[in-house]
């Protein structure tokens, strides 16, 4: 029998993991169907519930309920409760298992694909919010020497901060407050470029031979822009998005697919 996953969220005709997952089943060998689920803004628990009894066995989560879909979760797994998100859900005799794979699936396209190595690096995150949480303890797992949180409200900065606070080399501030600091590299995980703006920092962020990140992809962002101007490599969020999805068919399936022939696929679709 075909097992059955999907992606839900709201909206989720634009997601990309339907095709990404057919051709890791295709390279695997796998018989699985993934579709698009979206779920009504206050509907998420019930079609969650919904797609499980129809006999469904897992489903990734995308905005705006990664949250909640960590809530909703019987058990979690220990990145999924540091994100205090979950992108992967499984469905067993158990109940339903929460998983994370957002963190692991950036560090993997930063290490792996563009062959930026994490440990000892300057690194500076922009924002504070669903996705910059998603990816603070992956990122910090690999030894950077310093990681700053930068944010517009700079209290959520600080949450953030205080979250990660275990590890002593942190900081959470504002973006004026970065004048006068290098990064090695520069993540955007603000939700600026979906309204065509970047987070106003200051030019001089970049260090020689940065890597500036952006984690929005399928389109160029002013932030992109930006950091092309100041000089920076500049990478968009597409090898996250597979490696992310590459994580979820392994916690699946027990396989993990090759990542790089859907990248370049996928690459060469846009
Ligand atoms: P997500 O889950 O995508 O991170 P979110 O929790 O709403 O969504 O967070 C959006 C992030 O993008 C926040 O850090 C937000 O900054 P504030 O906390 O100050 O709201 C940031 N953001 C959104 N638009 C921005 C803009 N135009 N400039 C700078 N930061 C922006």
């Amino acid at each position: 029998m075909t097992d059955r996953y999907a992606v839900i969220g709201n909206p989720v005709a634009h997601s990309k993991s339907p095709l990404i997952h057919a051709e890791f089943a295709r390279q695997t060998g796998h018989d699985i169907s993934y579709g698009g689920l979206l779920a009504p803004l206050d509907g998420f628990r019930a079609a969650v519930l919904g797609f499980r009894d129809a006999g469904g066995s897992g489903l990734n989560v995308t905005l705006p309920f990664k949250h909640e879909a960590w809530r909703l979760a019987d058990r979690r797994s220990e990145r999924s409760e540091r994100a205090r998100a979950a992108n992967t859900l499984t469905f067993d005799a158990d109940g339903i298992a929460g998983d994370n794979t957002d963190g692991v699936g950036l560090v993997r396209d930063i290490e792996g694909n563009l062959g930026f190595g994490l440990s000892g690096k300057r690194l500076l995150v922009l924002g504070a919010g669903g996705a910059a949480w998603g990816i603070g303890l992956p990122l910090l797992a690999q030894g950077v020497a310093r990681l700053t949180i930068a944010n517009r409200t700079v209290s959520r900065a600080e949450e953030l901060r205080r979250h990660l606070g275990e590890f002593a080399n942190i900081v959470g501030c504002g973006f004026e407050d970065l004048a006068g600091t290098q990064f090695d590299l520069v993540i955007n995980a603000t939700s600026a470029g979906l309204s065509d703006e970047a987070p106003a920092i200051p030019k001089a962020v970049f260090a020689p031979g940065a890597l500036a990140y952006e984690m929005v992809y399928g389109r160029a962002t002013p932030f992109m822009a930006f950091a092309r101007a100041c000089g920076a490599r500049v990478a968009d969020g597409l090898g996250m998005l597979v490696e992310q999805a590459a994580e979820s068919f392994f916690i699946w399936r027990g396989v993990r697919p090759e990542t790089a022939p859907v990248i370049a696929k996928l690459r060469s679709e846009t």
